[in-house]
């Protein structure tokens, strides 16, 4: 979210562009469309309920790259925000501002051929087939403008890299049980093919039940799967102990450092499962293909 050099000269103010829709050719629209196959082929069975009625109102899988002002239109109908195009990431403040006001920014530029399964910055399928359906959902679609407001109010705190953390565990790498069993609701996860089987499947990672200040002090991964994934029992479980705690006295304990590593379990953890962390003691994602030998 964060992360920025100058403003592009082609941007307003507020760093949004235009998503030069007619402008992608017949390719990047082949690109979308293979990704969200090879997502449907993994997420049924895995993704929240409410994403994949997400997906299925706002007509995600259509065919090509969605038009963020005709999706916007049915996604205000539906809780009141908008997706709004940005040249890549943008300054904290800005990317705060815009969920505060119900705007979720979106990089516009699709991912090639060749980086299907991993890429450094959040490209349109991930940041509107990852994100925009669980902002159809009402709890869900509130508490990410609070986050925002939340974001706005710890710039006077030394603070953002813990409240970085809350967004990574919950929106971006969230777990969710549910009676039918462990579901992702995070953007990463549910926008990746691999981590999509990893995160709910391999017997690597930790699966640990939220808690608020458990998992802002916890530092995490940007480059590779999760160590650790927090799980939430409700949406309205995670916007209540959000929205109804006051964060100053947690950032003036945290100071802006992570007093635990990924792959920590500490005495008063929920543990639905304990991690081998064989995947990252192994080297994660540029460990040698064939085992070093
Ligand atoms: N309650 C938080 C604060 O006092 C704001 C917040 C709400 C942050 C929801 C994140 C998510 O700063
Ligand atoms: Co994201």
């Amino acid at each position: 979210m964060s992360n920025h050099s100058e403003k592009p000269a082609h941007a307003r103010d507020d760093w949004t562009i235009d998503q030069g829709w007619s402008d992608y050719t017949a390719d990047e629209h082949a690109v979308w469309d293979l990704l969200y196959k090879r997502q449907m082929d993994v997420l049924p069975g895995r993704a929240a309920p409410e994403f994949l009625e997400g997906l299925k109102a706002l007509d995600l899988g259509k065919g090509g790259i969605p038009e963020f002002e005709a999706m916007s239109d049915e996604l205000e109908a539906l809780t009141g925000w908008r997706v709004v195009a940005v040249p890549g990431l943008v300054p904290d403040e800005v990317f705060f501002d815009h969920l505060a006001n119900r705007r979720f920014p979106a990089g516009q530029f699709i991912r090639k051929r060749n980086e299907l399964d991993y890429l450094q910055e959040p490209d349109v399928f991930h940041d509107v087939f990852g994100h925009v359906p669980m902002l159809t959902n009402p709890v869900f679609a509130d508490y990410m403008e609070a986050y925002g407001k939340g974001g706005l109010r710890s710039l006077d705190f030394a603070a953002l890299k813990n409240l970085a953390a809350l967004y990574w565990y919950t929106v971006e790498f969230g777990l969710i049980q549910t009676d039918e069993g462990l579901r992702i609701y995070g953007a990463g996860i549910v926008s990746s093919k691999t981590e999509s089987i990893f995160a709910l499947e391999d017997p690597s990672p930790n699966r640990i039940g939220f808690d608020l200040e458990r998992l802002m002090k916890t530092d995490y991964r940007i480059d590779d799967f999760q160590q650790t994934y927090f799980v939430i029992d409700s949406y309205e479980q995670l916007f209540d102990a959000t929205v109804k705690t006051d964060f100053a006295p947690i950032y003036d304990r945290m100071q802006g450092k992570f007093a635990l590593k990924p792959e920590d379990v500490v005495a008063d953890d929920d543990v639905i499962t304990r991690g081998s962390q064989a995947y990252a003691k192994a080297g994660g994602r540029l460990a040698p293909v064939d085992g070093g030998k």
